[in-house]
């Protein structure tokens, strides 16, 4: 059975075919529009109403399946190549019209919001429709691009033991009976009673686990679910996130943002070419969306040249340091338009400094580097002291104009007794990290390696601003619906 965007593309034939698919629009009981989710457009499928029963012809509803059969032949109308000349339609699975009027499903324009809501019927609107293709599209680029340059991929575990972040914003997993908790002496909770014998939780990142295969198999990468419990109720934020994460043994810093801007253009650049139909629908919308926006809240390029700047200019590498002197030097610091003045080195990036570098400053995607060591994460390669003696570590961000942060990677701590040492300053268990550690007394090797946030790349290829609307059921504080 060809599906529709094949058939869109074929020529006009006497060969009889059978499409199957769902009704947008059925006009004058003559013209079915059959959706089958291959592709933005519908197929023409037209009926003579003579050679119809009437009760068939009042089945053919919006969202009902049908199946089509007759001929390719050429399209009077405008718009398409070839319609369907339809000599049976039979109803599979008819959709009440009144029922059909409470959903997004009825053909007018939905909010958002409302969208959200019905997350189950969304993939059948033209922009969910779209927005799931190209992640679909760049989920593969993502795997082509690594396979093509020698990566295995690591299946890194979901339920572990560990905070990879250390930053403690994990979801506890238990099989315990929270009625009945088997307690200590203390008082406090017996995990060793617990389904795995200790505390264990949800991943917040593979990269521990993948850097030890980076140490076997030279280059892997990870592409799976993450979870964090970050209480963040932003457009940014999910609880639930795919994040892919390649480590490479013998990698430094600067080979680390090379691999990362050029896998990022790479993905960038197969979904332009494969689902350009969808990107332009895309462009569109974002068009309409963006009227009814002040003007400076605009994007100052339409979503495909914006694509393309991406592509042809090299992001942008900036230290740390260099960045704080310009944005403490910056108006809205000054004038204290931001929320959190940067007052001097060693201050956290907030995500509107990072997007005023980005979008005001550079006006181009950023490669921040060399962060103090006191905000980034333990397994960071310590850097020699500078001149002020001021502590760094060789991390990198990659800021993006709408978006802010996309990736962040670092070259890792491949000396134990440093490594050791951050552990125990910054508070990492050892009995729970020692494999990690331990990992550095064999043949413990300069590494990379960086997480990409699979759905900030969605919302940024998709022109899409909410990240709600980028992942098929959204997780966020307060909902896990569906
Ligand atoms: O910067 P993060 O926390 O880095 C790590 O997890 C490292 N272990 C990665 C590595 O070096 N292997 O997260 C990486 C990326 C961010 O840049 C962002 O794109 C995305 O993951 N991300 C989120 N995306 C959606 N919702 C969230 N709550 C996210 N938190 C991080
Ligand atoms: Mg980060």
């Amino acid at each position: 059975m060809k599906r529709i965007a094949a058939l869109l593309q074929s020529d006009p034939s006497l060969h009889e075919i059978t499409v199957r698919g769902w009704v947008r629009s059925f006009r004058n009981d003559r013209f079915i529009a059959l959706n089958d989710g291959s592709c933005l457009g519908n197929l023409q499928c037209v009926i003579e109403p003579e050679n119809f029963e009437r009760e068939l012809l009042d089945q053919i509803n919006i969202a009902a399946a049908v199946a089509v059969t007759g001929t390719l032949v050429e399209s009077e109308g405008s718009g398409q190549r070839v319609e369907l000349q339809a000599s049976k339609v039979k109803v599979l699975a008819p959709a009440d019209p009144e029922d059909v009027k409470k959903t997004v499903l009825s053909p007018k324009r939905h909010n958002l919001e409302t969208l959200r809501e019905q997350a189950h019927l969304r993939v059948r609107t033209n922009t969910f429709g779209a927005v799931m293709r190209v992640r679909a599209a760049l989920s593969f680029a993502v795997h082509r691009y690594f396979q093509e340059k020698g990566f295995y991929q690591a299946h890194t575990p979901i339920l572990t033991g560990s905070d990879a972040e250390g930053a403690g914003e994990m979801f506890r997993v238990s099989t315990l009976d929270p009625k009945n908790m088997p307690l200590n002496e203390d008082g406090s909770v017996d995990y060793k009673q617990d389904f795995f014998g200790k505390e264990s939780n949800l991943t917040v990142s593979g990269q521990l686990e993948a850097e030890t295969y980076a140490m076997g198999l030279g280059q892997v990468y990870t592409f799976g679910p993450t979870f964090r419990a970050e209480n963040s109720n932003t457009s940014r934020h999910l609880a639930e996130f795919w994040m892919i994460e390649p480590e490479v043994a013998f990698n430094d810093l600067q080979d680390n943002m090379d691999l990362a801007e050029d896998f990022i253009k790479d993905v960038i650049a197969y979904a332009m070419k494969n689902c350009a139909e969808d990107i332009e629908f895309l462009e569109n919308r974002l068009q309409q969306e963006e009227k009814s926006k002040p003007e400076a809240d605009r994007s100052p390029m339409p979503l495909k040249e914006k694509l393309e700047f991406v592509l042809k200019n090299h992001f942008k590498r900036v230290s740390y340091t260099e960045a704080i002197e310009i944005l403490k030097s910056s108006k809205p610091n000054k004038k204290k338009k931001f929320n959190y003045i940067i007052e001097e080195w060693g201050a956290d990036l907030q995500s509107e400094h990072e997007r005023f570098l980005v979008e005001k400053h550079f006006k181009c995607p950023v490669i921040l580097f060399d962060y103090p060591a006191k905000i980034k994460a333990f397994y960071m390669r310590l850097n020699e002291k500078d001149k002020e003696g001021r502590e760094t570590v060789r991390a990198m961000d990659i800021l993006f104009p709408g978006i802010g942060e996309i990736v962040g990677g670092s070259q890792r701590e491949e000396r134990y007794d440093v490594l050791k040492q951050k552990m125990e300053t910054m508070g990492i268990p050892e009995e729970e990290l020692w494999w990690y550690l331990e990992m550095r007394k064999f043949g413990s090797v300069t590494h990379s390696g960086f997480g990409l946030g699979f759905e900030r790349l969605v919302l940024f290829v998709t022109g899409m601003t909410n990240i709600r609307d980028v992942i098929p059921f959204p997780r966020t504080p307060g909902n896990a619906a569906f």
